[in-house]
């Protein structure tokens, strides 16, 4: 079953040139078979972007990319190595890099792919995902203002993650990170579905999905907007603020403070700050 959310986007600009909606196709560590269904992909109507997080074979990818002409992006999940990659690589598009950020659509999409190394055993490493959380602020940055949506595979901890089970624990950094970049959309996987419910939820000015399947994601003008959706999906979450404009330091606890960041752009700020449970 494709799931379907509305998420009202704060950035006016990406909806011009008659666009009132961008429809965003999240996919993730499991294939849905309704959408191998020729039928089932009229009836979801316009796609203008997909967007996976991780632990999907090359084969699916390389399908979606065929099924839908739309620009494709995407992180690797912790199952996204050995034998299927090694032959089908070539098959799907290029991932998104640890850290990179992409514009696309109008978006700037973040990506924070599996943290870890090839080796069969990958546990997890959370100084790598620091790492990757101070190269998103870094990309982030120079890729100019304007809201992100992110793409990780892992959650961030305690948002979409399931903290009885250790390998499932999301991680600290991208908690961090959440906080600073402030991002209205964060789309992640590798949480089995019943293990989180709902699998959507808004934390301060975000909404963080746990894709896990399909999920078609519609993004609509500020609810405040004059202008009016026809056809869409009703948004639940509301508009947001711009970036923190707080000083970032990213502390690894494991090896002390990694770096020191500036806040990023200038957009529009909240004077009441949305507050993120610890951890
Ligand atoms: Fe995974």
């Amino acid at each position: 079953m494709i799931r379907r959310l509305g998420v009202s986007w704060p950035d006016r600009s990406l909806f011009r040139d008659s666009r009132d909606t961008l429809r965003l196709l999240a996919v993730s560590d499991v294939d849905d078979p309704a959408l191998y269904e020729a039928r089932n992909r009229e009836e979801l109507g316009r796609v203008d972007l997909i967007l996976g997080c991780g632990d999907l074979e090359p084969d699916y990818l390389a399908f979606l990319g065929d099924a839908f002409p739309v620009p494709l992006l995407y992180v690797r999940g912790n199952h996204d190595f050995g034998a299927a990659w090694e032959a089908g690589s070539d098959r799907a598009p290029e991932a998104v890099g640890p850290g990179c950020v992409h514009g696309c659509e109008g978006l700037r999409v973040a990506g924070l792919p599996w943290p870890g190394g090839r080796a069969e055993d990958r546990g997890l490493d959370a100084i790598a995902a620091w790492r990757q959380a101070a190269k998103v602020v870094l990309a982030a940055r120079r890729s100019g203002d304007g809201p992100l949506v992110v793409i990780s595979h892992v959650p961030p901890r305690g948002i979409g993650d399931d903290e009885s089970d250790h390998y499932h624990t999301g991680f600290s950094a991208y908690r961090r990170l959440a906080e600073h970049l402030r991002p209205p959309l964060w789309l992640h996987g590798h949480t089995p579905l019943a293990a989180q419910v709902p699998w959507h939820t808004r934390v301060g000015p975000t909404t963080f999905v746990n894709v896990t399947g399909a999920v078609l994601v519609e993004l609509t003008p500020p609810i405040d907007s004059s202008a009016t959706a026809t056809g869409t999906i009703t948004p639940t979450e509301t508009a947001v603020s711009g970036p923190s404009d707080r000083p970032l330091a990213l502390v690894s606890p494991d090896r002390g403070r990694l770096m020191r960041l500036s806040p990023l752009g200038r957009g529009p700020r909240s004077r009441a700050r949305a507050r993120y449970p610890s951890p």
